[in-house]
C-alpha cells in the first residue's frame, strides 16, 4: 500500500494483527483500520496508512516523521511506552492457547516454549513475567500453526485474534486456558511533540463512542459489544483531562449538552457530525486560545451566561421571565443585532409577543394569527422581513413600534413535537453579516428556548389531563349520590372565592378550589344503602357516613400531586369546639383550609333543597353561620364568611 503524499494523518500499522489490522489481497482491513477511517471523517482529515512488518517499525516510522501515529499500540500496566498513547479505544485480554488435552497450566508454561508475535507488547509481557522460552514469530497465523503442529506448547495472543484466526484457519485442536492472563489496552500512539494531534484523536474517539459508530464497528469486527468498560473508562479519563485542559473541554462538553437538549436520541448521531466540524474549529485554535487570555475570558463569560439560562429550564419559571432573560442574552451574544423579540403561540391559537427589546411595548398587546408571523424552518438569516402577511392595521402598529425598518434578522423557530410554537428574532437596523459564532450561539440559545417551551406545553397538557380526570371522578361519584349533584363544584367555587376574599395567601385559591372539588371523594367508600337513603340515618349508618373524610384523606394521600390537599379534605367535618369528626381536632389544630372548606360545605348543604326539607335562603344561612360561630366554626372566619355572603349573594 503506497503512502500517498497528500494525506493529512498517516497511521503506521503493524499489518499483521487480525482482526484489528491485517492485509487481505492488497487491502488493509480490520477494526482499527475502520476506526481510523471514521476518525478521519470526524476530524475532516484525509487518512492514510503506512503498513509495516513489525510493531517496532511502526513506532520507528512515527519517530522519524514518516507517520503521525501508530494505529494500534498495545499497553498493559507497568509497560514502558516509547510513544504517548491516546485514551484507550479497546481493552483486549491477553490469553494463552494450548493444544487440547495438554493439561498444562499457565505457570507450567513458564518453563515450556510459548510462541508470540515478535516485537509486540505481548512479547515483552511474556519476557518480563518469567516465561523462559519465548519463540518470536512474524505473524499470528505462524504462532497458531506452531502450536498446532507441536513446535511450541503455548500460543500467546489477544483474545479477539485467537477467536478470529481459529475460525478463519479452521483450527479446532487448540483451546484457551480458562484464566485470562492480562487486561491490556489498545490506543493510538503519538509522538510526544504532537500533543494537539493526541487531543484531537481523543476527541474524535469520544465522539464515535457517543454517536454509536464505535459500537457498530465493535459489533461488526469483534462480535460482541465491548463498549461498556471501555466507554466508562474513557469517560472517567476524560473528566480528568477535562479538568486539566480546562476551558476547551468545558466548551466541548457544554456544546455537547446543548446538542443533547436539541436532539432526541435518534438524532444525536446526526448532531455529532455537525459537532465534529465545530470541535475541529475549536481545536484548531487550541493554541491561540491558550495564549489569548482575553478571548478565553470572553468565552467563559458566555458559557456562564448560557449555563445560567440552562438553570432556568424548570417548569416553575415564569414564561415572561425566561423569554426576557433569553432575549437579553441573545442580544449580548449576537453583537450585530440591536433589537429583538420572541413570539409564542398560546393555547387559544393566537401568537403573542413574550419578550421585546428595542421596540415599543405596544407590540405585546397584539393578538396575532400564526399565518401573519414569519415562521423560520431553522436558524435563518432573513433580509427585509416583511409585514405583508398582516392586515394593514396590524402592520401599521408594527411599523410604528420600531425606531427604523429592520434590514436583516437572525430568526429561529420554537419547535415542540415537531410543530411550530413560536419564533425568536434578533434584528439589525443596518446591513451586517452575522458571524459564525453569533449564529452558533443563537442556534444554541433558541434550542434552549424550544426546550423550555416544550416543558411548559407538556406541563399544561399534563395539568389539563389531571383536572379532567378529577372532574370525571367527581361526576361519577355524584351519579351515586344524586342529592349532592353539583355540590362539590359549588363548594369548590365558594371556598376558593372566600379564600380570595379574606386575602388567603397560604397557597393559591386554585388549590382551595381543587380541594373543594375533592372534599367528598371519600364517599365512594360509603355503601349505597347509606349514601342513597332518603330519610335520616340510624346511628350505625351515620357511623358509616362519618368515615368519608377519612377515605377522602386516604385517597389523596395516594397521589403525589394531590397529597397536599389530603389533610385539608380530611378535616372538613371537624368543628372549632372539638365535637366534629373524624379526629375531634380543636380550634387551630384544624388546618385553616379545612376550616374554610367546612364553612363552604355547610353553607352549600344548608342552602340546597333536600327531599325532606327546603334549603335556607341567604339571610337565614348567614344567621345560622353566625349562630354556630365559635362552636362549629372558627369565629373569625364565620364573621368574615357572613360579610362575604352579604357582599356577593344578597
Ligand atoms: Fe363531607
Ligand atoms: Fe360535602
Amino acid at each position: 500500500m503506497p503512502l500517498q503524499a497528500k494525506a493529512d494523518i498517516v497511521f503506521s500499522v503493524h499489518a499483521n494483527n487480525p482482526p484489528f489490522v491485517y492485509v487481505e489481497g492488497k487491502e488493509l482491513k480490520g477494526f482499527a483500520v475502520d476506526l481510523a477511517k471514521e476518525i478521519g471523517k470526524v476530524l475532516n482529515e484525509k487518512v492514510d496508512f503506512l503498513p509495516t512488518s513489525y510493531q517496532s517499525e511502526a513506532i520507528e516510522a512515527v519517530k522519524d516523521g514518516r507517520a503521525d501515529a501508530v494505529l494500534v499500540m498495545g499497553f498493559y500496566e507497568g509497560a514502558g511506552n516509547s510513544l504517548v498513547p491516546t485514551d484507550p479505544y479497546f481493552y483486549p485480554y491477553y490469553v494463552m492457547a494450548v493444544r487440547k488435552g495438554s493439561n498444562l497450566k499457565l505457570d507450567d508454561l513458564k518453563q515450556k516454549s510459548v510462541a508470540v508475535v515478535g516485537g509486540s507488547a505481548l512479547e515483552s509481557y511474556l519476557i518480563s513475567n518469567g516465561f523462559k522460552n519465548v519463540v518470536s514469530l512474524a505473524s499470528h497465523e505462524e504462532v497458531l500453526e506452531a502450536l498446532e503442529s507441536g513446535q511450541v506448547d503455548g500460543a500467546f495472543m489477544v483474545e479477539q485474534s485467537y477467536g478470529y484466526l481459529t475460525e478463519k484457519l479452521e483450527i479446532s485442536d487448540t483451546i484457551l486456558l480458562p484464566e485470562k492472563v492480562q487486561l491490556a489496552q489498545y490506543a493510538i500512539g503519538v509522538s510526544e511533540k504532537n500533543s494537539i494531534l493526541r487531543v484531537r484523536l481523543n476527541d474524535a474517539i469520544r465522539q464515535l463512542q457517543v454517536s454509536g459508530v464505535y459500537d457498530q464497528l465493535v459489533e461488526r469486527w469483534l462480535g460482541k459489544n465491548e463498549l461498556s468498560p471501555a466507554f466508562v473508562n474513557t469517560l472517567v479519563r476524560n473528566i480528568a483531562i477535562g479538568a486539566a485542559i480546562g476551558a476547551i473541554v468545558v466548551a466541548l462538553v457544554f456544546y455537547w449538552v446543548l446538542k443533547m437538549l436539541r436532539s432526541n436520541r435518534r438524532e444525536l448521531a446526526a448532531a455529532y457530525e455537525q459537532l465534529a466540524a465545530e470541535n475541529q474549529q475549536l481545536l484548531a485554535s487550541y493554541e491561540e486560545i491558550l495564549n489569548a487570555n482575553k478571548e478565553l475570558e470572553d468565552m467563559r463569560a458566555k458559557e456562564k451566561s448560557l449555563l445560567g439560562l440552562m438553570g432556568q429550564l424548570r417548569p416553575d419559571v415564569e414564561d415572561e421571565s425566561f423569554y426576557s432573560y433569553l432575549l437579553e442574552l441573545a442580544l449580548s451574544l449576537v453583537p450585530e443585532a440591536q433589537a429583538g423579540s420572541i413570539l409564542v403561540r398560546d393555547d387559544d391559537g393566537y401568537v403573542r409577543f413574550r419578550a421585546i427589546r428595542g421596540y415599543s411595548s405596544l407590540l405585546s398587546t397584539l393578538d396575532l394569527r400564526p399565518e401573519w408571523v414569519y415562521r423560520p424552518q431553522g436558524v435563518e438569516v432573513v433580509r427585509e422581513l416583511r409585514d405583508s402577511a398582516m392586515p394593514p392595521e396590524i402592520a401599521a402598529v408594527f411599523s410604528s413600534a420600531r425606531p427604523s425598518p429592520i434590514v436583516v434578522s437572525l430568526a429561529a423557530p420554537l419547535i415542540v413535537n415537531k410543530q411550530w410554537y413560536g419564533s425568536v428574532f434578533v434584528d439589525s437596523f443596518e446591513e451586517v453579516d452575522f458571524n459564525e459564532q453569533s449564529i452558533e450561539l443563537f442556534d444554541s440559545l433558541t434550542s434552549l428556548a424550544s426546550a423550555f417551551t416544550a416543558l411548559k406545553v407538556h406541563e399544561r397538557t399534563a395539568n389539563r389531563f389531571l383536572k379532567e380526570i378529577i372532574l370525571i371522578l367527581v361526576k361519577a361519584l355524584e351519579y351515586r349520590d344524586p342529592y349532592t349533584a353539583g355540590h362539590s363544584e359549588r363548594v369548590a367555587k365558594i371556598a376558593s372565592d372566600f379564600a380570595s376574599f379574606i386575602g388567603y395567601t397560604g397557597s393559591t385559591s386554585e388549590d382551595i378550589y381543587w380541594a373543594g372539588i375533592l372534599h367528598d371523594i371519600g364517599k365512594v367508600g360509603v355503601p349505597d344503602f347509606v349514601l342513597k337513603k332518603p330519610g335520616s340515618l340510624t346511628p350505625e349508618e351515620y357511623a358509616e357516613m362519618k368515615k368519608h373524610p377519612v377515605f377522602s384523606e386516604e385517597i389523596l394521600e395516594g397521589s403525589e400531586t394531590l397529597r397536599k390537599y389530603a389533610k385539608w379534605v380530611g378535616s372538613h367535618h371537624e368543628r372549632w369546639d372539638g365535637k366534629g369528626y373524624p379526629k375531634g381536632l380543636v380550634g387551630e389544630e384544624i388546618p385553616l383550609e379545612g376550616r374554610i372548606l367546612s364553612l363552604a360545605d355547610s353553607f352549600d348543604a344548608m342552602s340546597t333543597d333536600r327531599p325532606y326539607r327546603k334549603g335556607k335562603n341567604i339571610q337565614e344561612s348567614i344567621e345560622e353561620i353566625l349562630r354556630c360561630s365559635g362552636t362549629q366554626f372558627d369565629p373569625y372566619l364565620a364573621t368574615q364568611f357572613a360579610h362575604f355572603l352579604k357582599r356577593y349573594f344578597l
